[in-house]
């Protein structure tokens, strides 16, 4: 199979190739050389909170096979790899720095480095110390300060070989699908916290952003998960304006504040009864309109929805999540998948390449101070299995990637300035709530005896990340 590109296109040069990864859902060693418990090793304990009772350990043991996994990355010829740094390891019960803990990711950028990897890090990839969770975390205005001073840490130690800082990812996830929706650690349900946590997140990304850049941080930015709304029925009035609101809550509320200065003046009247004004202070906007070097997007799926109830019957039902996180603002129903009978992954998540397209050139559109564009995740989950061969013939998420590619490339070639693809994920990984049973990787993972195993995605994506180095 190949990528089905636009008449003369050519990857812009400098395009860069990647795969991705989060500290909680590869490590493992989680209370191990001085770390204490993340948000996630907290919650992972409640029964009922991870499918099987999974906890994240071991994970896919990273900790203790760092250098194999870079070779992992080597051999697949990939210019960048995008990983997190735990909070809950440098600076365990966010007081005094654990040298081993920062002395992990020492190792790990030095390791890159020497494998000419570009390293390109994330300060919180969702796991807040419990030390910080237990003083009120997120829905705490402190703890943006908290964030500052863990990030200049982490800068301290690795500003002279790192040279590109995300501050956050995905914060609607961090943020209101944690403390409003619940679904995720520390899985509070209270509208008003998962506000607090928006707030305070966007807050701690301004302070992070104009410290390091003093400090001379060459590239800085964010990564957003941000979708297309799309009324159900693009005809009724009442499911096209659920889908504004939706919008709003999910992709504006998120992009405005940093890239204009300003929430979003919808969002402002779906929040206004949880009182969202008493939490921004004078001069906050300003510290978070600070100028970032790249966004990041995160991108899987569209999202339908309608602002009716669902049938009873309805084949999918509402994701609970969502519904809860959505309706404490906005009250409509959320939809996804089979309301346009599109075909699945094994998430449940319609696949429409064209809606990654659609985003891109959207954005580009819709914001001209955008800066350049990186699609920091894209991938999906299928139930792989070894073959008889000993290899992993994942033909659908090759499927998916080529087909994701082709849409960026359509997008590129409409104006929209993109930079680079990060897969999601390097290798098979602790999925949240899902625990262990969805597997994202181009590499598979056995989970007994952790052997690293790469799918047929694997090779196909180093193959078009090698052919179009070769023309660029
Ligand atoms: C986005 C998150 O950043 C990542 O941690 C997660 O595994 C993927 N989505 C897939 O759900």
């Amino acid at each position: 199979m190949a990528l089905t590109l636009p008449d003369g296109f050519q990857w812009p040069a400098g395009f860069i190739w990647g795969a991705a990864t989060a500290a909680a859902q590869i490590e493992g060693a989680s209370h191990e050389d001085g770390k204490l418990d993340s948000i996630w090793d907290h919650f992972a304990r409640t029964p009922g909170n991870i499918a099987h009772g999974d906890t994240l350990d071991p994970a896919v043991d990273h900790y203790h096979r760092m250098p194999q996994d870079v070779q992992l990355i080597t051999s697949l010829g990939l210019d960048s790899y995008r990983f997190s740094v735990s909070w809950a390891r440098v600076k365990p019960a966010d007081g005094p720095v654990n040298p081993k803990g920062i002395d992990f990711y020492s190792r790990l950028v030095d390791e890159l480095l020497e494998n000419d990897v570009l390293p390109w890090l994330t300060l919180y990839h969702w796991d807040l110390p419990q030390a910080v969770e237990e003083t009120g975390g997120w829905a705490n205005r402190d703890t943006a300060q908290r964030f500052l001073d863990y990030a200049i840490t982490v800068h301290e130690a690795l500003g002279d070989r790192v040279t590109h800082w995300t501050t956050f990812n995905e914060p609607l996830c961090s943020s209101l699908i944690s403390y409003a929706g619940g679904e995720h650690a520390p899985g509070r349900q209270e509208p008003r916290a998962g506000l607090a946590a928006l707030h305070h997140q966007h807050l701690a990304h301004g302070l992070a952003v104009r410290e390091l850049r003093e400090r001379g941080a060459e590239k800085l930015g964010i990564t957003l998960n941000l979708t297309n709304a799309i009324p159900n029925d693009p005809s009724d009035p009442v499911d096209v304006d659920a889908a504004r609101r939706i919008d709003a809550l999910w992709n504006r509320a998120y992009l405005e504040p940093i890239l204009l200065g300003a929430y979003p003046t919808d969002f402002l009247q779906d929040v206004a009864g949880h009182d969202f004004g008493e939490l921004v202070h004078d001069g906050d906007l300003t510290v978070i309109n600070q100028q970032i070097d790249f966004l990041g997007v995160n991108h899987y799926h569209d999202d339908n929805v309608s602002g009716h109830p669902l049938p009873a019957d309805h084949p999918q039902g509402l994701r609970p999540t969502e519904k809860t996180t959505s309706s404490w603002f906005v009250g409509s129903e959320f939809v996804t998948g089979p309301t346009r009978h599109l075909p699945q992954t094994a998430m449940g998540w319609e696949i429409n390449p064209g809606g990654l397209r659609t985003l891109l050139v959207r954005l580009g559109r819709e914001y001209p101070e955008l800066p350049p564009l990186y699609i920091t995740e894209n991938g999906s989950a299928w139930d792989d299995v070894i073959d008889a061969d000993g290899a992993v013939h994942d033909i659908q998420r090759v499927d998916f990637l080529e087909r994701h590619l082709e849409a960026v490339a359509e997008a590129i070639d409409e104006g929209a300035d993109v930079r680079g693809y990060f897969a999601w994920s390097l290798m098979d990984n602790f999925e949240w709530a899902w625990g262990y049973e969805k597997r994202f990787g181009i590499v598979y993972v056995d989970y007994t005896t952790q052997e690293r195993t790469v799918k047929d995605s694997g090779h196909a994506f180093a193959a078009i990340a090698a052919g179009a180095r070769s023309v660029t």
